[in-house]
């Protein structure tokens, strides 16, 4: 996503229009060579600053994450991570390896990300190479993500981790997916640029599958992003965003 406030732009050429559709087809532009940039949404998928670190701030730290781990886990239940946007894996790598420093003994991750258009593998591996410390979940992963990635792909990480993509639209995959979600990972790019990622029935549909105290995180400050996710029902903090970002939000169910 943009490493300025997108939400509060005024430049020429963006709205901030909810109305705005989502693109039927997206385009990559690869910026240094292994940046990559979505030509129809007009975004970064992650900031330019260092996208695994933005990961940990805003993903995991914005859930509690990895403190809640360290928790007594029930056998019977995975802790389940939801995310809007899977695009090249980083924040799924940057996840599966905190987890494996940190989980108990027993504990399961199912982490369940949204995604529209799924990227091929040598994209993965293009985008991701620029992070030596995730270079083993990065090939572990791309080993086994198929070369045409269509309906649910489900991969078994490990014995304890779960990797399921759903490549349909988010509102239509989150809408169908059963209830029990215990942290979101908001990252649909930024809501000027892609409102259809932020909005009311997609965060009350959020809302509906989260876990009471379940909670979300994300880098989009937007009023419009914020009051979605009030009116649905979640408890809606704003803390300091990733590198020097005004604000973010997270927030919980109670
Ligand atoms: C900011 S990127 C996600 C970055 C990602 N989490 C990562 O770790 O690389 C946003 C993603 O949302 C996807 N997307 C955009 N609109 C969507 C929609 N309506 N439903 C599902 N996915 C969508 C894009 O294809 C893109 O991969």
């Amino acid at each position: 996503m943009n490493d300025h406030d997108p939400d509060i732009s005024s430049s020429a050429g963006r709205t901030n229009s909810p109305e705005r559709q989502t693109p039927v087809t997206q385009t990559l532009d690869w910026n240094d060579g292994d940046m990559p940039y979505s030509r129809e949404f007009g975004d970064h998928f992650y900031c330019q600053t260092d996208g695994r670190l933005e990961c940990g701030h805003t993903f995991l730290t914005g859930n509690g994450l990895p403190e809640r781990w360290s928790q007594p886990v029930s056998p019977e239940s995975d802790f389940l991570i939801g995310e809007l946007g899977f695009g090249t894996g980083l924040n799924f790598c940057e996840t599966w390896r905190q987890w494996k420093l940190f989980r108990q003994p027993g504990a399961r991750l199912h982490f369940m990300s949204f995604e529209l258009f799924p990227m091929q593998r040598d994209e993965i591996d293009r985008a991701l190479a620029r992070w030596p410390e995730i270079d083993a979940e990065r090939k572990a992963f791309a080993a086994i993500w198929p070369d045409q990635p269509t309906g649910h792909v489900v991969l078994e990480l490990d014995d304890q981790t779960k990797l399921t993509v759903v490549c349909d639209p988010a509102l239509d995959g989150v809408t169908a997916a059963k209830a029990g979600f215990d942290a979101w990972f908001l990252d649909g790019f930024a809501p000027s640029r892609n409102p259809a990622m932020w909005s009311p029935e997609l965060m009350q549909a959020l809302y509906d599958k989260t876990s009471p105290g379940g909670t979300f995180g994300t880098y989009a400050a937007a009023g419009f992003v914020r009051r979605n996710l009030q009116a649905a029902g979640f408890t809606v903090e704003r803390r300091p965003g990733f590198a020097g970002k005004r604000e973010m939000l997270c927030g919980k169910r109670g």
